[in-house]
């Protein structure tokens, strides 16, 4: 059964990975794109959605800028992680397509409110958009299909602090809002995704392949690796948002459990940590599917399997 999927992204390496995936992969629709602040500003995220959809021959796929600044939180940007541009060392064409004039926000409440049950909604940024979208509509809340979350650190340590995760670190307050609307949520945190690493073997196998898409994928994740060996000493590059995308067409990739989520608003050391109550100590009801076990190596397969056969489709 084909996926209709809204990416509400911040493109982005590990973000542009996943839009290719979406592409390639042939159990899912892309409905459109909304860009939201987080690896890099909304700006440049908007031009890097609209060149990696170019350079996928996707720009009939329409893209739709979103807030620029976290609710109440100071803006935080990623360059260190994704590059100044948000795209690593990799170099893409002015996009010839603009993005539409509607704003993110608006298109998620329109898409979803026009399509009930239908739209399924993949957060892969800080959850700025889609908090938006609940407060003008709250009715998106019962009409969204389901929604998949890349977000939170649950018995994993932060990437962004030492407890928290960039997505709900950079707009905890976003992220508390849409974890407590009553949506249909899989979390994917880095329990699951650092578990997920693209090697230098894995890019190499798709160098095998001379393509300007291969060349977009090892000029960005070169980039990323350098980062999370300098940074985490980790031989390769963590790729969450793929695999946050391949849940909503593969979802025995992982295991999840029922649990009461919730986000530390504190404004302490651990502002933006995301917990589970495990032992139902709060007597609160599960708000979503934490996704805390993964098939890694099964995820990095399909991952690389979808990409070679887009790239060679080009050929
Ligand atoms: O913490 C990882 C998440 O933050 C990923 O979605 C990455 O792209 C950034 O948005
Ligand atoms: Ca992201």
């Amino acid at each position: 059964m084909t996926k209709h999927i809204i990416l509400d992204t911040d493109p982005g390496i590990d973000d542009s990975l996943a839009i290719l995936l979406a592409l390639a992969s042939p159990e899912i629709q892309l409905e459109g794109l909304s860009v939201v602040h987080g690896n890099s500003s909304t700006e440049q995220g908007t031009i890097n959605a609209l060149s990696v959809l170019e350079l996928a021959k996707a720009s009939h796929i329409s893209v739709y800028k979103g807030c620029d600044l976290p609710l109440v939180q100071p803006s935080l940007l990623a360059p260190e992680t994704h590059g100044a541009q948000g795209i690593g060392y990799a170099k893409l064409s002015a996009p010839q397509i603009k993005p539409q004039l509607q704003k993110g926000s608006d298109f998620l409440i329109e898409k979803i409110m026009s399509a009930p049950k239908e739209i399924t909604l993949v957060c892969i940024g800080p959850l700025t958009n889609v908090a938006m979208a609940i407060r003008q509509e709250p009715r998106i809340v019962e009409n969204v299909k389901e929604v998949f979350i890349m977000g939170g650190a649950i018995r994993h340590e932060g990437n962004t602090t030492p407890l928290a995760e960039f997505n709900t670190y950079v707009d905890p307050h976003a992220a508390h809002i849409v974890f407590h609307s009553g949506m249909p949520i899989t979390l994917t945190p880095l329990d699951v995704t650092y578990q997920c690493i693209f090697l230098k073997d894995d890019l190499n196998r798709l160098l095998k392949i001379d393509s300007p898409i291969t060349k977009f994928i090892s000029d960005a994740t070169r980039f990323y690796m350098e980062f999370h060996d300098e940074y985490q000493k980790i031989d390769g590059c963590v790729i969450n948002d793929p695999l946050t995308l391949a849940l909503t067409f593969m979802p025995e990739l992982c295991d999840y459990q029922e649990l009461y989520v919730d986000v530390d608003l504190s404004g302490g050391v651990s502002m933006g940590n995301v917990f589970a109550d495990f032992y139902n100590m709060t007597k609160k009801p599960a708000n979503m599917k934490v996704a805390l076990g993964v098939r890694p190596r099964d995820f990095m397969e399909l991952f690389l399997e979808r990409m070679e056969k887009f790239t060679l489709s080009f050929a």
